[in-house]
């Protein structure tokens, strides 16, 4: 009896838990389905972040330097381009940053000060904004300003941080923004109101310039998975703790010559939170995985840009995985990022679905 007790209750705990990146209700499957490679035409689009709306079946590209966002059925090609008040096609704001909550169809857009990235982080002064978007009712719910969080981080550690990208939402509808100049995290609440989630007091920098920390950030379930470009390691919150503590580590198998960069990373819903496409902006796509909920992590392998811009995001479009490409050096070929861009109308989105499913079908662990 004991023993079978005993045989039962390891039975129980072995018995698969509701997937943890659950509940992704929308997975994409009930959109109209989508193949291969296609390019967006909209003239100074200029994509720095993109995310699909799997709920309403619509893509969200940023357009970076006129601060506006095209809304877009790739099915029917209908398109809407969305303006904001005082960021649209004002040259202080890039919108880069973009991402969908499939728990609450809210979308955020990241409208972040431009010239922190393109001053080479020597120009920490500008203002940040983080829009929250409802996909239900197609209207802003709110703009928040960081000014306040950079303010206290100031207080508290005497350094001017900013270079604001992307976003995360957790289980409870906070959305976490990252600082990329200054390691630190900005913590949002639903109704808008930010505050210092994390904060680094000496971070790291080279003669007083601060090195690029973080960029992307992705949220699984209750964790927060952030990329740290200066150490090439991974930082993982649970924001279920009261503290912000994080683990901090290097994925398992990198290859030797090469350290984890990425730019936007970003947890396809058709691996349920196990696999991370991280867009390595000198490279093209690295596909990483964890099989034990992102206390470890294993780099699978790099699906080289095919395009001639920067790969700047990666991510699930429907039923397909794509990454775009961004022209930052169509104003001047030798100054990054350069206000108002340039003259481009034709925009690339590269399928890479069949690329990251036979990596991740590779590595022989395709769940938790
Ligand atoms: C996208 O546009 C480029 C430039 O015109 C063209 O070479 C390419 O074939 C197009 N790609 C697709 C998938 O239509
Ligand atoms: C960007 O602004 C220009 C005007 O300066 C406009 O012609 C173009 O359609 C805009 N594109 C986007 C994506 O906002
Ligand atoms: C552009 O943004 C700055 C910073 O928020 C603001 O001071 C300025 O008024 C804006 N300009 C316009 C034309 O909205
Ligand atoms: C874009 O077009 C405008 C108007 O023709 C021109 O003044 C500008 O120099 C062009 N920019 C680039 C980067 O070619």
């Amino acid at each position: 009896m004991l023993f079978s007790l005993l045989f039962l209750a390891a039975l129980t705990v072995a018995t698969p838990s509701p997937r943890y990146g659950s509940p992704y209700p929308h997975g994409g499957s009930h959109c109209p389905p989508i193949k291969g490679d296609f390019n967006v035409t909209y003239f100074r689009l200029y994509p720095e972040g993109f995310d699909y709306d799997s709920i309403h079946c619509k893509a969200y590209i940023g357009g970076n330097f006129n601060s506006t966002v095209l809304k877009k059925d790739l099915h029917t090609g209908e398109q809407e381009l969305l303006t904001f008040p005082g960021i649209s096609f004002n040259e202080t704001y890039h919108i880069s940053g973009i991402e969908f909550s499939p728990r609450t169809g809210a979308i955020y857009f990241s409208a972040n000060n431009g010239i922190a990235f393109q001053s080479g982080a020597t120009d920490l002064t500008g203002p940040n904004k983080l829009i929250k978007y409802d996909t239900f009712t197609n209207r802003v719910v709110w703009i928040s300003d960081m000014a306040p969080v950079i303010a206290e981080i100031k207080r508290l550690t005497g350094i001017q941080v900013n270079g604001f990208q992307d976003v995360a939402e957790d289980l409870a509808g906070n959305v976490y923004s990252v600082i990329t100049f200054g390691r630190a995290i900005v913590k949002i609440t639903p109704d808008g109101k930010p505050s210092i989630y994390y904060y680094t007091p000496h971070p790291p920098s080279v003669n007083g310039v601060m090195l690029t920390s973080w960029n992307g950030i992705m949220s699984v379930g209750d964790l927060l998975i952030l990329p740290e470009n200066s150490l090439g390691k991974f930082y993982v919150f649970n924001t279920k703790n009261g503290k912000a503590t994080p683990k901090i580590y290097t994925p398992k198998e990198m290859p030797s010559g090469y350290s984890l960069s990425c730019d936007r990373i970003n947890p396809p819903a058709m691996f349920d939170g196990t696999v991370a496409l991280c867009s390595d902006d000198a490279h093209g796509v690295a596909v990483y995985h964890s099989t034990d909920k992102w206390n470890t992590a294993e780099y699978l392998g790099l699906i080289p840009n095919r395009g001639t811009g920067i790969p700047t995001a990666s991510g699930q479009i429907s039923n397909g995985l794509y990454y775009s490409n961004e022209f930052f050096f169509d104003v001047d070929p030798n100054v990054f990022d350069l206000q108002p861009g340039g003259n481009r109308t034709i925009f690339p989105f590269y399928d890479i679905t069949s690329e990251v499913r036979g990596l991740v079908s590779r590595s022989g662990r395709s769940s938790w």
